[in-house]
């Protein structure tokens, strides 16, 4: 099953030595190894193959999977995306024995937040601000993507994002750089386990380098253009980070940057990537970016396209077979260079080896003997950690009379279109999920309560009444089914339930298409028709919980005034409605935070927590007239980064400073004491932040720089301690250098980011 499949003499290079597990990047021990054997096996190969290698296949309505096992047997194809099962998968690669060189492909999918079991979208992933539950949803992902025979799965994606317009800041892990970088750096330890060949382990592809959520006014694809401060300060370091904890792959944005499409871009993907952060590994594009590259206007046709792609560093070719059709004759005409080519082969050649397949091109696969009898079986799932994590990545954002949790006794009325919807619990991207395993909110109460309470159950509306946007939504697959009542009937019936309620459970907000990649919105409320269910229960007098399921922040004036109660829940995955009724009755208490600034109005958009200052602050306990402000709407946001309440209240004390000075070498800590103060156990998330108050560029007033997650029994308190040091005082000035300078910072820690106790000390 192993070596047979390699071409004999290249065998000798490889070990069975057990590998080191030190990183979460390739063994070291390898390296020696897997170079000789690579440089080896490129001395074998045809300018045809090397070109194959460069191929990243899915299958396609103009492109069967007939037609890639032709193409795999002839050495045309080096990896295959989007091809799900092991027999699937086993079937195409079967046909490498057939090559001339029997290179085996990788195979990759897009493994955002799960595989089989879905856990919660990144934002709701970074919303639990605990690094454990995230690096429990990659592990699982990662072992149940390698059971299904697959190598490698595009994520974590790591783009800041402060544009909520933008459907895909669902899959990113939210505005702040610090929290991102977090997060995606333990994904990508989780994925790969040390070892990306290793079993259960698959490798990182982190994308979308660089800058994918700056796009201009949050409309996908577009334009992204940037001071360099910006960039490297707040967008580059979560993939440096990404990369930096041994990610084997990056995905190239389908953006340009400062007018240069990522694709093309040598000085992001030499200068910086290569030259600068010392990457080794691949660099696949985005889906057709390669002949996007016309489009931005850059290569006046595909073959210019793929020369540039090619001289930038781009190694593989996602989906559109530029290089396939066009390195062959470019390097004739002098075009490309045959290192250039090369270089691209050698860099998937690593990838195979580091993804263990040279030693066994059926890596993760097995023999088909080892193959699921079904492969959506039910104990092929990880519905308990599911169901763990998801409960802390839910926000409590409104809590009046403790109106939460709700009893298990007397009658609740659940409603609203996305109560009992088993596809949008799932969130987009949910890989291999399958909806019909999902666990709604309606099945997760019922199942709470039990016989205890009477539970009643209305659509109440649909998602939206305005057909052009379900046609949008269905426009591949039939996401969205409308109701055959009138709203005004499908209200009528759920005002009648409502009435014979003690408590109205709303669960409203997006479909999960509406929070997707090219799913962008200008307006980024409850859709009218949700609005008008809304409104109507509110007039009902009963008491009016809220519960959110959207993949950005929205805009929720109406909802945050007459909500009683109001509990963001993202799009929360297989377990999603088991662990959603697990906080509405209180059986887990909430702590997730925020982790994108909730705006009141889509015209206060960018609007995020780490701004600058500038030389006119708008004071919202002086509001006054030449300040940095709107003059026709509350400043400031809705919900601050970082915001989210708990059935317990916990106290911060003020700050103690085990010095106010730090010099460059040594270290201080600022701590704080953590008390709660209320009735029930719970956990909170401490957040530190600072500030450097004057540099030589404008610094933001708050950044955040750490944070710990505490439980606490009632009436439990606990110091929380931070160590500050130099590097963490760093930044890049305009002469990118990075480095700290002397003088005033300021500390703050509280549980949101606006909520803090403040102190200061003195770098010198
Ligand atoms: C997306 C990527 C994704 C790729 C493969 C593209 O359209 O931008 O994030 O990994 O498709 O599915």
């Amino acid at each position: 099953m192993t070596t047979h499949h390699v071409i004999g003499v290249l065998a000798l290079f490889v070990s069975a030595s057990i590998y080191a597990q030190d990183s979460g990047g390739i063994p070291q021990n390898q390296v020696k190894e897997k170079n000789a054997f690579v440089s080896h096996l490129m001395k074998e190969m045809t300018l045809d193959e090397k070109i194959g290698q460069l191929n990243l296949v899915s299958v396609g309505p103009d492109y069967t999977k007939e037609a890639i096992m032709a193409d795999v047997r002839a050495g045309k194809v080096g990896g295959m995306f989007n091809t799900v099962t092991k027999p699937d998968i086993r079937r195409i690669q079967d046909q490498v024995q057939y090559s001339r060189l029997k290179i085996p492909l990788f195979y990759a999918y897009d493994v955002v937040h799960g595989q089989r079991t879905v856990f919660p979208i990144s934002l709701g992933l970074a919303a639990s601000w605990d690094l454990n539950a995230v690096a429990t949803s990659a592990r699982i992902s990662a072992e149940e993507t390698a059971a299904d025979g697959l190598n490698m799965t595009f994520s974590p994606m790591v783009d800041i994002t402060r544009d909520p317009r933008w459907g895909r800041v669902s899959e990113g892990f939210g505005e702040d750089t610090y929290l991102t970088s977090r997060m995606g750096a333990e994904m990508v330890k989780a994925y790969q386990n040390g070892d990306p060949s290793a079993p259960g382990s698959i490798m990182a592809n982190v994308k979308h380098y660089a800058l994918y959520g700056a796009v201009e006014g949050g409309r996908d694809y577009n334009t992204v253009d940037m001071s360099l401060t910006r960039m490297f300060n707040d967008y580059m370091p979560s993939y440096q980070a990404a990369l930096a904890a041994g990610a084997g792959g990056v995905m190239v944005a389908l953006n340009s940057v400062n007018g240069i499409p990522a694709t093309s871009n040598v000085w992001l993907l030499q200068d910086i990537l290569r030259k600068q952060w010392h990457f080794n590994g691949l660099t696949v594009s985005d889906h057709g970016a390669i002949g996007g590259l016309v489009k931005h206007g850059v290569a006046q046709d595909d073959r210019q396209a793929a020369m540039m792609a090619l001289k930038a560093g781009v190694d593989m070719d996602m989906a559109d077979n530029m290089y396939g059709k066009y390195l062959k004759g470019l390097l004739k005409d002098g075009l490309v260079t045959q290192q250039e080519i090369d270089r691209s082969v050698r860099h998937v050649l690593d990838a195979k080896w580091d993804m263990g397949l040279f030693a066994d091109a059926y890596r993760h696969l097995g023999p088909a003997s080892s193959d699921p009898a079904d492969t959506n079986a039910e104990s092929r799932l990880h519905r308990q950690q599911a169901r763990e994590v998801a409960r802390t990545s839910l926000v409590l954002l409104k809590n009046d009379k403790d109106t939460l949790p709700l009893q298990k006794k007397g009658t609740i009325a659940l409603i609203g279109p996305l109560a009992d919807s088993q596809r949008d619990i799932m969130g987009s991207w949910s890989a291999a999920g399958v909806a019909k395993q999902a666990v709604t909110v309606l099945k997760g109460m019922q199942d709470a309560i039990g016989d205890k309470a009477t539970l009643l159950y209305e659509r109440g509306a649909n998602v939206t009444d305005d057909k052009d946007i379900v046609d949008y939504l269905n426009t591949y697959e039939q996401q969205v089914v409308p109701d055959k009542r009138t709203p005004q009937q499908m209200i009528d019936d759920a005002v009648k339930i409502a009435d014979k309620s003690d408590v109205v459970v709303a669960v409203v907000g997006e479909a999960q298409g509406m929070a997707h990649e090219a799913s962008s919105r200008s307006d980024i409320s409850i859709p009218e028709s949700q609005r008008n269910l809304l409104k109507a229960l509110k007039a009902t007098g009963k008491p009016l919980v809220i519960v959110l399921m959207n993949g950005r922040p929205l805009t929720l004036n109406w909802e945050a005034e007459n909500a009683d109660a109001m509990l963001e829940t993202w799009f929360s995955g297989t377990e999603g409605g088991n662990a959603i009724a697990d906080v509405l009755f209180g059986d887990y208490n909430p702590s997730g935070k925020l982790p994108m600034t909730f705006p009141r109005s889509v015209g206060q958009i960018p609007l995020y927590n780490s701004v600058l200052n500038t030389g006119r602050p708008f004071n919202p306990k002086k509001p006054e007239k030449y300040t940095s402000r709107y003059f026709d709407i509350t400043n400031g946001p809705l919900y601050p980064f970082g915001f989210g309440l708990s059935y317990t209240q916990f106290s911060v004390s003020d700050i103690t400073l085990s010095s106010t000075t730090l010099n460059a070498k040594g270290q201080l800590t600022a701590s704080v004491m953590v008390k709660n103060t209320g009735k029930r156990a719970g956990a909170t998330i401490v957040q530190l932040y600072l500030q450097d108050v004057t540099a030589s560029i404008s610094r933001p007033v708050k950044e955040l720089k750490n944070f710990e997650k505490v439980e606490l029994a009632p009436g439990e308190e606990k110091r929380v301690s931070f160590p500050i040091d130099e590097k963490q005082l760093r930044f890049y000035n305009t002469q990118l250098k990075w480095a700290s300078e002397p003088g005033k910072f300021n500390v703050f820690i509280g549980l949101d980011s606006q909520d803090v106790q403040q102190s200061s000390f003195l770098l010198e």
